[in-house]
């Protein structure tokens, strides 16, 4: 049949790598925001989403491609953002569960981390296509910045010393890639895509890399993945986070993967006291360009088509429960079925924790960050136990399990870990009144350092 390149759909491009290689950095550049800066500790702890138009690539690349036309056949990009750090090996899961191609950023500092081989392996188990992103060139002594430009010019423009320090640097690494059985070139001198992984050295602070970058991802996307990214009808989608949007009450953030979404339509989501069945309201996205984790201006349209990061504002979505999917009830669609459906990944991970047990309290803001909480608490140099786990704001409700640890003779798992979520007023004059101590963090791993000084003063 013929193709009307009208039908591709954006593809979904996933960044993975080791904490601070410079993944959100390198989104910080493309946007031109900062993004970065405004995180907790400097560390990514959710899943992000930035759609990038054609135009924005269009008008990056120029340069690179001297006059030549770039023949785009894509209406644009879906960049997910993860998080490097260990703890979120569910979110790098997820994230690249979701996307169709990746990049997989190395600091050419460090070469190859401990999740740079964690996310190798998820590609390839996959078998997701990838770029490699060998960040960080500007930290090459006496590097020569020549700024946003394309990476060969700056190569050019470099002393010998540096060309060569590089070089060696680039060969260490990349004997460390075909230690992990991969086949890796420069991508300029790539001359077989399909066997070698290309790569492209960047920087995220100076730009250079950065329009080759994008016009790889676009061209092998474009290229290689036509089949794969024909527009299907098909829904699928997934809740990235439940928001307080003032004048818009309580919204959803989603990633739209596949298929579209209409103003109207009547959506199936998983909710903590059970499924949730409500009416799209309004069909929102943050400005091309900017991260829907960061708010901002948004704009309202009345259909959708994937892939995008998308707004959803309805009633009732005041329980609703981040990292699970979204269904569209159709005509032709059993409610029930689907009400099932949502509610299965949220069933799995609470009748993971032994209720009858000993243990804390765990409270996080998505279902995607209890994992990594419960996984974080669960490995063995941590090894914290725990006798319950809600999602959301904690209310009185949660203070009266921890209480029941106390009353059961465990004082010291009278005690809730509570990640990015709020304490309701009621619910802190309650815990204070009962003896149950909050601990609260926006940092995972500071839960634990919370914990543990607590411990020895209880010992003491
Ligand atoms: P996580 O999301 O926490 O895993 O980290 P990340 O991979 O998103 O890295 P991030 O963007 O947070 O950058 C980490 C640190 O490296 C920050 O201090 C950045 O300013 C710095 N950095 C990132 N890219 C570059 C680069 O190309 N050159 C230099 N010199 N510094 C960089
Ligand atoms: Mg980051
Ligand atoms: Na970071």
């Amino acid at each position: 049949a013929a193709r009307d390149p009208k039908d591709l759909r954006s593809p979904i491009c996933c960044i993975l790598g080791h904490v601070d290689t410079g993944k959100t950095k390198i989104l910080d550049n493309i946007r031109r925001t900062n993004v970065q800066d405004g995180e907790a500790g400097g560390i990514t702890q959710q899943i992000g989403a930035t759609y990038i138009p054609a135009s924005a690539v269009e008008s990056r690349t120029e340069e690179l491609r001297k006059g030549r036309q770039f023949d785009l056949k894509l209406p644009g990009l879906l960049v997910i953002d993860t998080p490097g750090h260990e703890s979120f090996s569910n979110l790098r899961s997820r994230g690249s569960g979701l996307c169709d191609i990746a990049i997989l950023v190395v600091d050419l500092m460090h070469g190859l981390e401990q999740q740079t081989i964690e996310s190798i392996n998820l590609l390839k188990m996959r078998k997701t296509p990838f770029i490699i992103a060998m960040n960080k060139v500007d930290r090459l002594y006496k590097w020569n910045s020549v700024a946003n430009s394309p990476i060969q010019d700056a190569m050019a423009r470099q002393e010998e010393y540096v060309r060569k320090e590089f070089e060696d640097r680039l060969n260490q690494v990349m004997l460390q890639l075909n230690e992990q059985g991969l086949n890796v070139a420069l991508y300029w001198k790539n001359r077989d895509p399909r066997s070698f992984i290309n790569i492209v050295p960047t920087s995220a602070i100076t730009g250079e890399g950065i329009p080759d970058l994008l016009q790889l991802v676009v061209k092998l996307t474009q290229s290689l993945m036509v089949d794969r990214l024909m527009f299907v009808n098909s829904l699928e989608s997934t809740v990235l986070e439940v928001k307080q949007i003032e004048g818009l009450g309580t919204t959803i953030d989603v990633v739209l993967v596949n298929g579209m979404l209409r103003e109207g339509d009547t959506i199936v989501v998983c909710g903590l006291g059970g499924p949730i069945v409500t009416t799209i309201r309004a069909l929102l996205t943050p400005q091309p360009l900017r991260e829907i984790r960061v708010k901002g201006q948004y704009v309202h349209h009345k259909e959708l088509r994937a892939a995008m990061g998308v707004k959803i504002a309805a009633h009732n979505l005041e329980s609703a429960v981040a990292g699970t999917q979204l269904y569209v009830a159709g005509p032709d669609d059993d409610v029930e079925d689907l009400k099932d459906a949502v509610m299965e990944d949220m069933q799995d991970i609470f009748s993971s924790v032994d209720k009858t047990g000993e243990g804390v309290c765990v409270q996080a803001s998505t279902l995607g960050s209890l994992e990594a909480l419960l996984e974080f608490l669960r490995s063995d140099d941590v090894k914290i136990p725990v006798s319950s786990i809600n999602i959301g704001p904690i209310n009185k409700k949660d203070i009266m399990r921890a209480n029941a640890m106390i009353e059961r003779g465990h004082k010291k798992f009278g005690v809730i870990l509570a990640f990015d979520v709020p304490v309701t007023r009621e619910a802190g004059a309650l815990a204070e009144q009962m003896g149950v101590r909050i601990f609260t963090a926006d940092i995972i791993y500071h839960l634990f350092d919370q914990f543990t000084a607590y411990l020895k003063q209880v010992k003491e």
